[in-house]
């Protein structure tokens, strides 16, 4: 595909092995996603509990599959043999590419790139995960802004084939052509977008969640809402998106956008009253609806 303002003629670098640092549910999906491409994956967190804990629930996550029939055990094994899992986040100096999918604050994703920068190889791309937070804050931490891009995958990252790659103002066209081409390879379908508010999807979602919000005050179930968004076509409703997408993300989001949201929307606070009882969604088993089948997020 034509990407502006990317001649044809530029090469992607050549990624062997790729990091993924942050493994909450977003950076486990990443890791499954690279790990089932047939590509090599060190997979970090910031301590041995987090990734014992990761690493056990990926284990599960492929078990399921190979019991549902959908992996075969062969398979199975040859990606878990793909995955270096590691506290030490040296261990990602074997990668050309790191994703960073640590949680959504800038502070703390600020650290991170700031350590990558500094101890990644030169040439390495440094990629976020981030889906609402200042992507050239992240470049200019890293000291190496034009080695900074934007790769936002969506959840089940290792099952949902869309992949928004983002490019600043300062991100070198051929980092753009390498995100673009590895997406591919690992089985995505990319799209590059410019680092503006929301991206591309979920500025478009949130405001299919904020109608969500507005319907329930105004006399509409959840349920209601969600069973006629589905038989219209979506493959969920948005409060059931909210669920899977993780209420507190969509609470972290509201507060990155407060400044610019309207006194109805701030009014309409349902993600932060879930936060506050504890509902988080999937990941902690009820949110809009409960789960039997808890998918614990963890430890990020
Ligand atoms: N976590 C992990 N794996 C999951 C999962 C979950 N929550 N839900 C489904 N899966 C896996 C299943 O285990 C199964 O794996 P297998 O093929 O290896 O056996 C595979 O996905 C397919 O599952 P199902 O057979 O149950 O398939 P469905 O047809 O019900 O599809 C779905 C499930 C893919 C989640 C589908 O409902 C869907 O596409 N939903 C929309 C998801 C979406 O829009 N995500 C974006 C969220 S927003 C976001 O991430 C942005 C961020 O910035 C907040």
């Amino acid at each position: 595909a034509h990407v502006p303002g990317l001649g044809a003629d530029i090469a992607p670098r050549r990624i062997d092995t790729a990091g993924v640092v942050g493994l909450g549910t977003m950076g486990r999906g990443i890791v499954m996603a690279i790990a089932a491409a047939g590509i090599p994956v060190v997979a970090v967190a910031q301590n041995e509990a987090q990734v014992a804990a990761a690493q056990k629930a990926v284990g599960t996550m492929w078990s399921k599959s190979v019991a549902r029939g959908s992996l075969t055990q062969h398979a199975m094994d040859e990606q878990m043999a793909r995955v270096t899992w590691s506290a030490d986040m040296a261990t990602l100096d074997a990668a050309q590419l790191v994703i960073e999918a640590v949680t959504e604050d800038p502070d703390i994703k600020a650290d991170v790139f700031q350590e990558l920068g500094r101890m990644a190889r030169s040439g390495t791309i440094l990629a976020s995960n981030t889906s609402f937070l200042d992507l050239a804050m992240l470049a200019d931490a890293s000291g190496r802004p034009a080695e900074v891009a934007g790769m936002h995958f969506f959840n089940p990252a290792h099952v949902m084939r869309l992949l928004e790659n983002v490019r600043t103002q300062r991100t070198a066209p051929d980092v753009v052509a390498t995100i673009m081409a590895f997406g591919r390879k690992i089985g995505k379908l990319p799209v590059l977008s410019g680092a503006c508010d929301g991206f591309i999807v979920n500025r478009m979602l949130a405001k299919r969640s904020r109608e969500g919000f507005f319907l329930i005050e105004e006399g509409a179930t959840p349920q209601a809402i969600d069973e006629a968004m589905t038989e219209f076509g979506f493959p969920m409703g948005p409060l059931a998106l909210g669920d899977l997408a993780g209420l507190d993300v969509q609470a972290a989001a509201r507060k990155a956008r407060r400044s610019t949201m309207t006194e109805r929307e701030l009014r309409a606070d349902f993600p932060e009253q879930m936060v506050a009882a504890g509902r988080l969604g999937q990941k902690t088993g009820a949110g809009w609806y409960a789960y039997d089948d808890k998918r614990k997020a963890s430890d990020d």
